[in-house]
Formats: C-alpha cells, sequence, structure tokens
C-alpha cells in the first residue's frame, strides 16, 4: 500500500502550524492510505508530536541544511506527494517593511529575497528526487506548494511600499512560474502553485493588522484548512497556478 508523505516547511509559524497539525488529525482518523508528514522548524523548537510526524531542522536561507533535511527525508522514504513551503519573512525584530524608498537597506532586501524567494527554489533542487517517485492517486497531481502573497502581485499593487517584501515575493512568483515550465516537460506529474492565504492572525501579520475589515482577519487554522482544499482540487494542468484561500486566480 502506497503512504501519502508530506513535507511542511516552516512547521512551526502560524500557518505552517496548522497545517502540520490539521494534517496529523487527519492521519490519526485515516488509516488507509497511511500518511507520512515531514515538518521543519528554525527557530522556534516545535512543542507538539503525532505519530505519524517527523520533525527536521531547516534553515532556508542555508543550502547545505536544506540538502541535509533532504537527505534525512530520503532515509526515511522514496517518494513525498505534497510539499508546501509555509516560511516567510515580512519583518525582523530590528526591520519593519519599508514605507518609502529612503527606508530601503541591502542586508533587509538580501534577507527578504533570501528567505522569501530564493529558498523555494534550492527546496525544489533538492526534493526533486523525491517529488519524482510521488504516486499518483485518483489522477491528482504531487503538489509543490509556496504561500506566496498577494502583496506580490505587480497588476493588483495600488498601495506601493513594502519594497523587499514585495519585490522577493513577485520574484518568488515568477521563479515558481519558471518550474512549472521546467517541470511540465521534465516532472509533468506534479503541479506548482503559489498561494495567498488571507490576512492571517500570526506574528508575521501582527503589527498590521489595524486596517484589516471586520471578518477579514483569518485564523491559522482556517487559513489552512482552506488551502489544502484548494490544493486537493488541483490538477496537473493548473500547475504554474497563482490562487488565493478560495482557489481564485491572482493576476500576475
Ligand atoms: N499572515 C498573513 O497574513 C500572510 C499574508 C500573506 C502571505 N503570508 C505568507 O504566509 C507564509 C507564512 O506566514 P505566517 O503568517 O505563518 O508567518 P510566521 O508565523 O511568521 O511563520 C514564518 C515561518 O517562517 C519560518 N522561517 C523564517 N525564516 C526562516 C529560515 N531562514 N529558515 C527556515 N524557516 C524560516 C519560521 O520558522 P521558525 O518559527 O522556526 O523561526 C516560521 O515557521 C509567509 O510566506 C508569509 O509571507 C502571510
Amino acid at each position: 500500500m502506497n503512504t501519502k508523505t508530506y513535507l511542511i516547511i516552516g512547521g512551526t509559524g502560524g500557518i505552517g502550524r496548522a497545517m502540520v497539525e490539521q494534517l496529523v488529525s487527519a492521519a490519526s482518523k485515516q488509516h488507509e492510505p497511511p500518511v507520512t508528514i515531514f515538518a521543519t522548524y528554525y527557530k522556534n523548537v516545535p512543542d507538539f508530536e503525532g505519530d505519524n510526524l517527523h520533525w527536521l531542522a531547516m534553515n532556508i536561507c542555508d543550502e547545505e541544511s536544506i540538502k541535509q533535511a533532504a537527505d534525512t527525508i530520503k532515509q526515511q522514504t522514496v517518494h513525498i506527494d505534497w510539499v508546501i513551503n509555509c516560511a516567510g519573512l515580512l519583518h525582523s525584530g530590528a526591520q519593519q517593511p519599508e514605507k518609502a524608498l529612503r527606508q530601503v537597506e541591502t542586508d533587509f532586501f538580501l534577507e527578504n529575497m533570501q528567505v522569501n524567494a530564493l529558498a523555494s527554489l534550492l527546496i525544489a533542487k533538492h526534493v526533486k528526487p523525491l517529488l519524482a517517485k510521488a504516486k499518483r492517486s485518483n489522477d491528482k497531481p504531487a503538489i509543490f506548494a509556496t504561500i506566496s502573497a498577494r502583496v506580490g502581485s505587480i497588476s493588483d499593487n495600488q498601495l506601493g511600499g513594502w519594497y523587499s517584501y514585495r519585490m522577493s515575493k513577485a520574484a518568488l512568483n515568477m521563479g515558481m512560474k519558471n518550474l512549472s515550465i521546467e517541470w511540465g516537460r521534465s516532472l509533468k506529474d506534479v503541479c506548482v502553485v503559489v498561494m495567498q492565504p488571507g490576512t492571517v492572525n500570526t506574528q508575521l501579520s501582527a503589527p498590521f493588522q489595524g486596517n484589516v475589515a471586520d471578518g477579514q482577519l483569518f485564523s491559522p487554522a482556517y487559513s489552512a484548512e482552506c488551502l489544502l482544499e484548494v490544493l486537493s482540487k488541483m490538477s496537473a494542468a493548473q500547475s504554474g497556478s497563482f490562487v488565493d484561500w478560495a482557489g481564485e486566480s491572482i493576476p500576475w
């Protein structure tokens, strides 16, 4: 019997943790096919466990760390069916997203590019052999998804600001579109997706929740549930999509 295998990057973040918890909960209720969940953490050490859950340390800014985690997974399984990258950066202790050009600083810009854009490419590079062996079930593709952001849409940009975050998410979107074209030739059964999770109540959005309209601030659990549902309906033909939590297409 085929095991369904997940890899969640950033499994201790707001949305990532909610995803891991939901997959663990679903796995405990569903015995066939068996489910294995690999989840990664960086600074926040995980404080929960599950029967089918395996935690791995991974710094997505360090290619060797990504490779090591992938190698550890390869010792335990020959395939992964879904990879979801939930890691991301909007602000750090010292830096907030820029309101104006004068606030743009090289180190913060490059950190955004590394965490939000480059990391997904490097993760794809190292998990490709595992995705290549994914088992198709009921004609459903394997998944390589990254949580992007609507503010990475160039055509949707009406407000400006947040140079580093917006540019890094736009770069992520281009990278994943590129990857969908490459894998459309070499890895046809993998659907590459970038997603907008809604405005979600996590530490990432906490300083910016003031202007969120009533009812528009999602819990991490709700967002994760919606994103997982959208991914479960994806077809291989939809590879290269930029979609929101409801499955609606977002213009590039
Ligand atoms: N929240 C929102 O409203 C919202 C809206 C649009 C898009 N998004 C996107 O959704 C994704 C998840 O955001 P969130 O709200 O869940 O944020 P969060 O709670 O701040 O979680 C961020 C995650 O990124 C991980 N991370 C950061 N730097 C890392 C590194 N160098 N190596 C490995 N992991 C690293 C963190 O790991 P540790 O916890 O281990 O440090 C954490 O798991 C992000 O890509 C964000 O841009 C969020």
